[in-house]
């Protein structure tokens, strides 16, 4: 089993004590492989052709070639569910917290700005009433819908056939929970960003190319909706002189909606038993590629 970057103690362990460990792919079986991993067609000609499973610790695949898996018969698998809620979660504190400008007053209070009680200072503003559009109704998209609605918001959805320019001129709150794919890359660019309300916000704990960067740096420059919340990058990490560094109305975190103390246990559970089933021949239980699995030319064969 190769590992393609650092991994929780325990998860070390358990694969040291159940894996012969390959500290490159050439000759795996098996690869476990951080969301940071390009997995494409060259990377898995290099690792050969015993190589049965990539198993992605995340639940997005946006890092792995699927037709080229496909073809090479390699199943590839990833950890929905047991991240759903901590990523919806984090969705709607940056949310709260850019309305609520909880990251401005800190930075406020940090640069010991003059500052005194008074009736209009800071005011933000509530998620109680107001339109939240979720981009992406999967798992995470609905969940995050679903505790928004707990503080009094109403949720409408973009689904792939959905016009979102209409959806997004509706919003207050834009939530960004689509994969990436082809279609999805830049979806959020200039000409949509424009249909945003000026006083509406965007949250986006997707994936960073969903959103035209140099698009996004514009809009805010002009004023052209109220702020962002933004947990993931096109280059992560963003660069020093990553112009949104600067900005009050941003809120930025690094890449961590999926992961929490308690999500971290159950990734961890999933991930080893799915790696564990595939290479003693078992049906694993979160397959990305299924057709993988019944294709007469594979090497995966399920002995059970
Ligand atoms: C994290 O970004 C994931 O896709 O699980």
């Amino acid at each position: 089993m190769h590992v393609t970057g650092p991994v929780p103690a325990r998860i070390g362990a358990e694969l040291e004590r159940d894996f012969d460990a390959a500290d490159d792919p050439v000759g795996a079986d098996g690869v476990l492989a951080l969301l940071s991993t390009t997995v494409d067609d060259a990377y898995l000609e290099s690792a050969g052709p015993q190589l049965k499973v990539v198993a992605n610790y995340g639940v997005g695949v946006n890092n792995v070639d699927l037709d080229a898996a496909r073809r090479r018969g390699v199943v590839i698998a990833n950890t929905p569910d047991v991240l759903t809620r901590t990523t919806a979660e984090l969705a709607i504190t940056i949310m709260l917290a850019l309305m609520r400008r909880v990251a401005e007053g800190d930075r406020m209070l940090r640069r010991h700005d003059p500052w005194q009680f008074s009736l209009e200072f800071m005011l933000g503003e509530s998620l109680d009433g107001k339109t939240l559009l979720i981009v992406g109704p999967g798992r995470i998209g609905r969940e995050t819908a679903r505790l928004a609605e707990a503080f009094g918001a109403t949720a409408i959805y973009a689904g792939r056939r959905d016009p979102l320019p209409e959806l997004l001129a509706r919003a207050d709150v834009v939530s960004l929970h689509c994969p990436l794919t082809p279609e999805t890359h830049h979806l959020i660019d200039a000409a949509a960003l424009a249909h945003m309300r000026p006083t509406a916000v965007l949250v986006n704990t997707a994936r960073g190319p969903i959103i035209k960067t140099a698009d996004l740096i514009d809009a805010l420059r002009q004023g052209l909706f109220a702020g962002a919340g933004i947990d993931v990058f096109e280059k992560e990490p963003p660069p020093a002189d990553f112009p949104l560094l600067k900005m009050d109305n941003v809120i930025l975190t690094p890449h961590i909606a999926w992961y929490s103390e308690e999500g971290g246990e159950d990734i961890r559970v999933m991930i080893m038993d799915d790696i564990k089933s595939i290479l003693a021949g078992k049906l694993p239980r979160h397959v990305v590629n299924p057709e993988v699995l019944s294709a007469p030319n594979l090497r995966f064969h399920p002995k059970g």
